[in-house]
């Protein structure tokens, strides 16, 4: 007898990364994906809405519900990645205009319903800043949240600044609220997604995959560029996609039960993710923290997955 599909809520700034991660979640039996819910990050708020209706539109699945959250995070200045992910926060392919609403609560009232009325606890998918979920922890707490797999962080580097990564360190303050909160964290940070680099052989794989996976190909070409530019790399780091794929199939990514703190004094270190990766102190674990990625293992999954859509 299979097991039930796992009811998700995707906590989105699409986004190149998320919008794979996205169509991944569509594709994927193991998950029932309740709701959609945006932040601002990759671009503003309303960019990054348009963004997930349309691609829900694409992807035939209209159906499921969008509910708009944060606009700027809880204390810091609205900041946007425009360099990595273009004027529309998802430039690259067209997608079909707009035709659709998102749902007329906010993200956390949306986020509050679906989690009263799902029939076993929920799994929070955040792969953008964490202030729709601070502030869902605020009014609502812990209860009938199974667990949070994050994209976001790092044990060792940084993207927005040497020390950071952009999701954390958009919002750091409610960052510090979510690893604080008790909850089960699984934090899928750059350590791990830098190994997800989708490549040309992939990226053909894709492009003759029909319909959606032309898609995302596409986006592909576009997301590669900042990263050849950046990095030197051929291909883009598709990190929204590896947390995803980490509730589908567990296994793909490697992890440790560490302590995980968020600096928020420092502006050097501003939003780093501090792992206590070799035990260094005697703070208890508050996360299950990436360190490796199966990557052959990864991409045959999204080929395999992003294909089904035709
Ligand atoms: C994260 O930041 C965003 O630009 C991506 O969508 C991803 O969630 C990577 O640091
Ligand atoms: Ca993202």
């Amino acid at each position: 007898m299979p097991n039930k599909p796992t009811p998700v809520i995707f906590d989105c700034d699409p986004g190149h990364d998320d919008a794979i991660a996205l169509l991944l979640a569509l594709a994927s039996p193991e998950l029932h994906l309740l709701g959609v819910v945006t932040s601002y990050g990759n671009q503003t708020l309303a960019k990054t809405t348009v963004n997930a209706l349309r691609l829900l539109q694409f992807a035939g699945r209209a159906d499921i519900p969008v509910a708009v959250g944060a606009a700027q995070p809880l204390q810091r200045a609205l900041e946007v990645a425009a360099h990595v992910h273009g004027e529309s926060g998802l430039d690259g392919p067209a997608l079909p205009p707009l035709a659709t609403q998102p749902a007329s609560q906010d993200a956390v009232a949306f986020t509050a319903q679906l989690i009263r009325s799902a029939a076993q606890p929920v799994t929070l998918v955040p792969t953008g800043p964490l202030t729709n979920l601070a502030r869902y922890l605020a009014a609502h707490g812990t209860a009938g949240i199974a667990r949070v797999v994050l994209m976001g962080g790092a044990i060792a580097e940084g993207n927005m600044t040497p020390a950071a990564e952009f999701n954390i360190w958009c919002d750091p303050e409610a960052a510090a609220q979510v690893f604080a909160s008790g909850l089960d964290i699984t934090m899928i940070g750059l350590d791990v997604t830098h190994k997800a680099l989708l490549g040309p052989a992939v990226e053909a794989q894709l492009r003759s995959a029909g319909r959606v996976g032309t898609f995302v190909a596409e986006l592909n070409v576009f997301f590669s560029v900042y990263h050849k530019h950046t990095y030197g790399w051929d291909g883009a780091p598709i990190h929204d996609a590896v947390a995803m794929a980490h509730v589908i199939r567990s296994g793909l990514v490697e992890t440790r039960a560490r302590n995980v703190e968020i600096e928020t004094a420092s502006e050097l270190c501003r939003g780093r993710t501090v792992v206590d990766l070799w035990r260094r102190t005697n703070r208890a674990p508050n996360a299950h923290v990436g360190v490796d990625l199966n990557a052959p293992a990864f991409f045959e999954l999204l080929v395999e997955r992003i294909t089904r859509l035709g």
